[in-house]
């Protein structure tokens, strides 16, 4: 059982860890332990209250202002900024929310227009809270992987009563850690610097990260960890939180006066606020909870084992991917037919197995002014449509893939001039552009119904086998024309639960395709849109040395299978940097590989160099996608990058290093590897030469030393006997 119910308390059980609450005279939920595995805790917060008397002293509404408790919510006792803040038909905001009844499941919990992690092999906690005087209930989910280490939360609101009551803010978990002498770990950034690592100590107050945007963003990620002060990539007490939505999220922790962490995390209650009738139901997202006892690389494990077996789904969630060239930083919007197929020719004599047709073949798209909405193939540049150029693709032996920004509408565009209404706007304001471009409004039936036809026929008349779901701007201007005017701040959830009904239908009716999820780059990168497509494009930049640094910090959460990464051109179009091409394959086998440059500029050395990597790439892919996954160096703080792979059996490994700067006359550098078996010897592969587990994890690699800027090295390691 991982879910136990003795004498009101409850203990969640994981393989590795304990997640203890009580129900506190029998009415508050007070939190009580969450760490590494424990019989039982006696100890109880309530005690601890000295200033009390304690013979006299018994639970009163006062004390939940000092007590960790699970529910915590705006309008009682508890002063502290709650996880729920309901504003009532009558103006008032009180709520006093007590323990009503509980049930424990089996399995997962589908939440209703929501993506969320499935699988039989766990158990589920509900424990319904109810205040009496509104009628309105709360319903605490907790679902236990207990094999993978994982607990799940989220929040259900139910109306009982006889009048409305206005959500202004539900979060979907809410942690009180006693002790706030903790480091926060959160991820920050912009557009091609996506999930830059920060870690600052906790201080009183509120720290948080959160986006405004209406998109989990380039500028932060629903996630965030907290750790104890000596915490290490290997050592040390972490604890995840990780956030299944896609739209503006709030993350944060609150030191209140006695040193208590409460951390909280959920949709962005800043521009939301849900109407909810009697008889109407909320949910809020999931919210996946990782304690780790191993440092900051044994959460990541956590995480990544869980994206594979419960996040990511179909057929490409465990199996090989394509190694596909996308013609994006090959041509930009100048192509036509015989360029795209020259250049497939190309890939496929190098050993590419999929051909990618990015931005630009439709309605009259020579610029990214244009034609958003049109899904219409441009014969000027394609004279024979989408079909005729992937009938040619497919007979070169190449899978064939296609771009698509279903979310947008071009203000020229045939789609625009016939409903101006449909895109997310106010009145007779101004309409905003970004990429001259405007948001299409997801929360009409007939504006999802266009999206869904439209996107599934260019798919069909592509017949694609790959399709690569972009969107390039922020939500501005924030009007949606069909909804009351107390329901506007509904607009951004409401947004992204028609982004979720539109990606659910055209996956599920599309189930053989693989889809790649992108929003100028990472800008969308987040657990809510993997459910759907298993790979997100990592960063628009493709400069070597800075996807080091973006794909490290990326996989503080997110597993390889996951990040889609690529091998540009020299001088990088980022950064106007040159690295060598083994370093940019290197760096790209981080992630679900390819290309992104045109291949017809290569020399014959190179284009055998690439044959070469694609064989390793095809040979090597399910332990790089798959394998657990050790960070080795920290380039935001080295002029070093390194990373490893192990397969489960610890028989099997791939190492990466990466030099940025190469400096002379330098001492011997030994790589301390992690994640190997040390009673066992390994082969390395490149030199013959044979080390121990031991001898590799505590002595280290001898690495080469660096000879030029961005010099790297990969290590395949196989166990002998
Ligand atoms: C942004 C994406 O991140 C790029 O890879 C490319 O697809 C462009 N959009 C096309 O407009």
């Amino acid at each position: 059982m991982s879910i136990c119910f003795e004498n009101n308390r409850f203990h969640l059980k994981t393989r590795r860890y304990s997640y203890i609450f009580e129900l506190t005279a029998g009415r508050y939920p007070v939190h009580l332990y969450w760490g590494r595995k424990v019989r039982d805790i006696n100890d109880h917060p309530l005690s601890r209250l000295t200033r009390y008397d304690d013979k006299s002293f018994t639970l009163n509404e006062q004390t939940l202002d000092h007590l960790p408790l699970e529910c915590p919510v705006f309008g009682g006792s508890d002063l502290r900024p709650g996880m729920l803040h309901l504003l009532h038909a009558d103006g008032t905001h009180a709520l006093d929310l007590v323990y009503k009844t509980h049930e424990i499941l089996d399995g997962s919990k589908v939440i209703q227009g929501l993506p969320s992690a499935r699988g039989d092999d766990a158990q589920t906690l509900v424990v319904t809270l109810e205040d009496r005087v509104s009628g309105i209930k709360a319903d605490l989910f907790y679902t236990v992987w207990q094999d993978l280490d994982v607990i799940a939360r989220h929040l259900r609101i139910r109306n009982e009563g006889t009048a409305h009551a206005m959500i202004e803010e539900a979060m979907s978990a809410s942690v009180d850690f006693e002790n706030a002498d903790m480091d926060l770990l959160t991820l920050s950034g912009s557009w091609a610097r996506e999930r830059e690592p920060f870690r600052r100590s906790l201080v009183p107050g509120i720290q948080a990260v959160s986006t405004e945007r209406g998109a989990s963003s380039h500028q932060t990620s629903p996630f965030i960890a907290l750790m104890s002060k000596n915490a290490t990539e290997r050592s040390g007490d972490v604890y995840g939180f990780a956030l299944c939505y896609s739209g503006s999220f709030y993350a944060g922790v609150n030191v209140d006066q006695f040193g208590m962490a409460r951390t909280m995390m959920g949709i962005n209650p800043y521009n939301f606020a849900w109407k909810l009738q009697p008889g109407d139901a909320f949910e809020t997202p999931e919210c996946y909870l990782v304690y780790s006892d191993t440092g900051i690389g044994g959460m990541s494990r956590i995480y990544h084992r869980f994206i594979h077996e419960r996040i990511t789904s179909g057929r490409f969630a465990s199996g090989p991917r394509p190694i596909l060239i996308n013609n994006w930083e090959a041509t930009y919007f100048n192509f036509n037919e015989d360029k795209l197929l020259e250049l497939a020719r190309c890939a496929k004599d190098v050993g590419i197995d999929l051909f990618v047709l990015d931005d630009g073949w439709f309605g009259h798209r020579d610029s990214d002014n244009s034609s958003l909405g049109d899904w219409t193939d441009d014969l000027n540049k394609l004279p024979g449509g989408l079909r005729h150029l992937s009938d040619s693709i497919h007979e070169l032996g190449l899978k064939f893939g296609l771009w698509v920004e279903p979310e947008m509408i071009s203000p020229d565009s045939d789609l625009y001039r016939a409903h101006p209404d449909w895109c997310i706007h106010v009145g007779s304001r101004q309409r905003l552009e970004s990429r001259q471009q405007l948001v299409l409004d997801l929360t009409r039936s007939d504006v999802r119904e266009y999206i869904v036809s439209a996107i599934s026929s260019a798919i069909n008349r592509a017949n694609a086998d790959y399709i690569k779901w972009d969107m390039n701007r922020n939500i501005s201007m924030w009007g949606a024309s069909q909804l009351p005017a107390d329901q506007q701040q509904e607009l951004g959830h409401r947004y992204i639960l028609g982004l979720y009904e539109i990606v659910d239908r055209i996956t599920k009716a599309f189930p053989a395709i693989l889809f790649e999820s992108c929003s100028g780059g990472g800008g969308r990168f987040d657990l809510g849109m993997l459910t759907f497509m298993p790979q997100t494009w990592c960063s628009d930049d493709t400069d070597a040395w800075m996807r080091c640094r973006i794909e490290s910090s990326t996989s503080l959460l997110f597993p390889p299978s996951a990040m889609g990464a690529h091998v540009s051109a020299v001088p990088n179009h980022q950064t106007g940097r040159n690295t060598p091409l083994q370093t940019r394959a290197a760096v790209a086998m981080c992630g679900t590989f390819g290309y992104e440059l045109d291949l017809l500029k290569l020399t014959p050395e190179e284009l055998d160099e690439i044959r070469t990597i694609n064989t390793r790439v095809h040979a090597w892919q399910m332990l790089l996608y798959y394998g657990n996954f050790y960070r080795l160096c920290d380039p935001y703080n080295s002029n070093e990058a390194g990373w490893m792979v192990v397969s489960d059996d610890r028989s099997e490994a791939i190492v990466t290093h990466v030099y940025a700067m190469a400096y002379p006359n330098q001492k011997q550098r030994m790589l301390l590897l992690d994640g190997l078996d040390p009673d066992l010897h390994y082969l390395d592969d490149a030199t013959g030469r044979i080390y121990g587990g031991d001898e590799l994890m505590y002595h280290g690699y001898p690495l080469k030393t660096a000879w030029n800027d961005y010099m790297s090295q990969q290590i395949h390691l196989t166990a002998v006997k």
